[in-house]
């Protein structure tokens, strides 16, 4: 199945959905350090460009769009306004894309979208409101949508994110992949031999391990079984009530980029080509590919049933 990539980062999705059976053709992203890493694990050509930059005639037709898009507020004019009220956020490129090609008579037949959690309460739901009236209303498609969580498909990590997943085929009938047991827990995923430079320091600990302050104040723990969720953000080594620590040795660390990447589903072939900083923010940013290849495999189902599967 043809699949194009937007906002593709390194490729949880894309690489879900490969080892799903589906073949990604096109991708795009404008991070040239997620395009580097992106390069070194993908034969997938990807644009490096901003999204806004590219031509419509440069996206090859395709059967399945995917879509991991940053958040973004709409204006509060009202839900009913439709594209005229995404226009300019990047959920809104995304509604073009399908747009020039439905016009084409090239409708892809399903569109996945991963979000944040949030995403459905974001701005009191009229973000929500505008993303489903365009894919239902604008653009015809039957849309599902659910939060999952990593830790119910195979990773110890616990994120959650919203999935919309829509079929142009209104017979579809689409079921939100099952959750499985969780076999392994985050100490039987660390590395051992650990470089000196991810072990805490005397001076940072009493820091890292204090409670949070103010809005964010949370219990400090370390060595949980199940990660907090990896953020973009990680490399700034956030509060232990924020952020991943475990005790390895007698001594505190944090997680390597490596550790990271398997919280995430990337498995040990997965290249890491960039500084700790990006690699932290790139994994950080991805969608946890065991979540990506569920859903993915749930999403063939559907099309094979509606013999739309090619
Ligand atoms: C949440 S991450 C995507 C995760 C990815 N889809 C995955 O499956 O792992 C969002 C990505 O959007 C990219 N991005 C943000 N604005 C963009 C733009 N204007 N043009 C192209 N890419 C953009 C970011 O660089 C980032 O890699």
């Amino acid at each position: 199945m043809k699949t194009v990539s937007l906002f593709s980062g390194i490729g949880g999705l894309d690489l879900g959905f490969e080892q799903a059976g589906y073949d990604v053709i096109w991708a795009n992203d404008w991070d040239k350090f997620a395009v580097q890493t992106y390069r070194a694990n993908f034969e997938v050509p990807i644009t490096l460009c901003d999204i806004n930059a590219i031509g419509m005639g440069a996206i090859p037709d395709h059967g399945v769009l995917l879509g991991g898009f940053p958040c973004q507020p709409f204006s509060m004019m009202g839900s009913e306004r439709g594209f005229e009220d995404a226009r300019g956020t990047l959920f809104f490129k995304i509604a073009e894309i399908i747009h020039a090609k439905l016009a084409a008579g090239k409708q892809p037949r399903a569109v996945i979208l991963e979000n944040v959690r949030s995403l459905r309460t974001h701005n009191r739901g009229r973000t929500f409101a505008v993303i489903s009236g365009i894919l239902e209303r604008d653009l015809g498609y039957k849309m599902y949508s659910m939060v999952l969580n990593s830790a119910d498909y195979g990773v110890p990590q616990t994120r959650n994110r919203t999935f919309i997943v829509c079929f142009a085929n209104h017979q579809a009938v689409f079921h939100p992949p099952g959750a499985v047991t969780l076999e392994r827990r985050l100490p039987d995923l660390l590395e051992t031999n650990v470089p000196e430079k991810y072990f805490l320091s005397a001076r940072i600990l009493p820091t890292i391990l204090s409670n949070g302050t103010g809005g964010y104040c949370a219990k400090s723990e370390i060595d949980l079984p199940v990660a907090r969720p990896l953020c973009a953000t990680m490399a700034k080594m956030h509060r232990a009530c924020q952020d991943n620590y475990v005790t390895q040795n007698g001594r505190i660390r944090r997680l390597t980029p490596r550790e990271c990447a398997r919280l995430q589903g990337f498995d040990d072939a997965f290249k890491i080509p960039v500084s700790d900083a990006q690699a932290y923010k790139q994994f950080g940013n991805a969608v946890t590919v065991n979540v990506a290849k569920a859903v993915a495999l749930e999403v063939k189902n559907t099309l094979q049933a509606l013999g739309e599967w090619q």
